[in-house]
């Protein structure tokens, strides 16, 4: 059985639901109501000057690609392992996504990065993979060197902390999902914060027309003259969604206290067997948001691919362990082999296949992911031993072969 229930729905989401409902509170044309209180709690936790929220995290990419401006003739460069939507948005702006392969823990190589930019580089898009902190020191000083953006994608990260500072605090613009999974869920949902008006208003331009434009756009700003119909779309959040997420930020501390030290206990059980690597913060003052613990099975010692240790757990009764899935590296997907079916302006641009990345697909292959609890506790302790001990089991049978 999985032991492991996400999201957490309480009698206090539902009340926060309930409350929108007894008042009206189902649709905003303009900012107002909950999307004030937890756009302005979002963006003191970012120490963000504006915070917006959208449909989704798809959304927020999108909307975070429009706002920075990315256009044909531009490239940007994206982790090759991440989550699609990291990056599949760009299709829709003309821009060419360039592929950068992954470092040791998983996120973009900074070395990588630099080797990749050319006199068309505009952005860099990062992932901070399971809610590990990528390295944001050294991406930001190639990005200020060469004058680039630098767009986060925190959807793994709510509420992690990089050297002390909190994710999507430093870049041009950062995004979350708050889809069914996330750490905070309203079931979907997306957030896109900025210090940068101009980016703020071509975000509300993008996906918020009318109301919300006129009531915030400077109206002596160029973009004010669009307010009325924006870019044509509407991404809006529903308040539903928003209170729900609203309601979990009160607890973010707390889970994320209680995860560092389930994430510590199963480290350190785990500690007891060389053929795996287990996920260690690369900074002082790091602090992972633990979306997955991800352990890898080091090949040199365990001649078994994840996927079928993986199977080896779920069948000894270690249900919430997983391996691969739809998050996998962007060159074994179809979109970016030959996009021009769909895209026929990126015929001849983009044409990816296996074996580009090699690090990204190591990475991809050998990483075995288990769901990280927001409780502390003997109970949870002991889930977490018990999983020690099957995986411990799973090793020694391989070993035997
Ligand atoms: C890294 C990453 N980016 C973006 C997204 C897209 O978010 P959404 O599902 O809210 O559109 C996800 C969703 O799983 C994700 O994992």
């Amino acid at each position: 059985m999985n032991t492991f229930l996400w999201p957490r729905i309480t009698q206090a989401t539902k009340n926060a639901v309930m409350t929108l409902l007894d008042k009206g509170e189902i649709s905003h044309y303009d900012r107002a109501g909950i999307f004030i209180t937890f756009e302005d709690r979002w963006a003191a936790m970012t120490d963000r000057k504006y915070a917006l929220v959208v449909s989704s995290g798809t959304a927020a990419l999108h909307t975070a690609m429009v706002a920075a401006g990315f256009g044909p003739d531009d490239e940007v460069i994206c982790p090759a392992y991440t989550f699609f939507a990291t990056v599949t948005p760009i299709f829709q702006t003309g821009a060419v996504p360039v592929l950068c392969d992954a470092g040791h823990d998983g996120n973009i190589d900074p070395a990588a990065i630099e080797k990749l930019i050319t006199p068309r580089t505009k952005a860099v898009i990062i992932t901070h993979m399971w809610g590990m902190p990528c390295d944001i020191d050294a991406i930001l000083t190639i990005c200020r060197r060469h004058h680039l953006l630098l767009i986060e994608d925190c959807a793994h990260a709510h509420g992690a902390v990089y050297k002390g500072r909190p994710v999507g605090s430093e870049s041009d613009i950062a995004i979350w999902s708050i889809q069914g999974q996330k750490i905070i869920t309203g079931g979907e949902g997306g957030v896109f914060v900025t210090n940068n008006t101009d980016f703020y208003e071509r975000a509300l331009l993008f996906g918020h027309y009318n109301k919300r434009c006129k009531q915030e756009i400077r109206p002596d700003s160029p973009h004010y003259d669009y307010a009325e119909t924006g870019f044509g779309l509407k991404l809006r959040a529903h308040p539903f969604a928003i209170a729900m997420a609203n309601e979990q930020l009160d607890h973010l501390p707390q889970w994320h206290a209680a995860k560092n030290q389930n994430a510590a206990y199963l480290s350190n059980k785990l500690a007891a067997f060389p053929e795996l690597e287990v996920p260690v913060p690369a900074h002082t003052g790091d602090q992972p948001a633990w979306y997955a613990y991800t352990f890898r099975l080091r090949p040199a010692m365990l001649a078994i691919s994840a996927a079928e240790f993986c199977r080896q757990l779920n069948a000894a009764g270690l249900d919430e362990a997983s391996a691969s899935g739809s998050t996998r590296p962007l060159n074994l997907l179809k979109l970016f082999q030959d996009p021009a079916p769909l895209f026929p302006q990126y015929a001849g641009k983009i044409a990816y296949k296996p074996g580009d990345f090699p690090v990204a697909e190591s990475q991809a292959d050998q990483a075995i992911r288990l769901p990280i609890d927001v409780n502390g506790g003997a109970k949870v302790r002991r889930t977490l031993d018990r999983w020690a001990q099957i995986i411990g089991d799973t090793i020694a049978n391989n070993r035997a072969r």
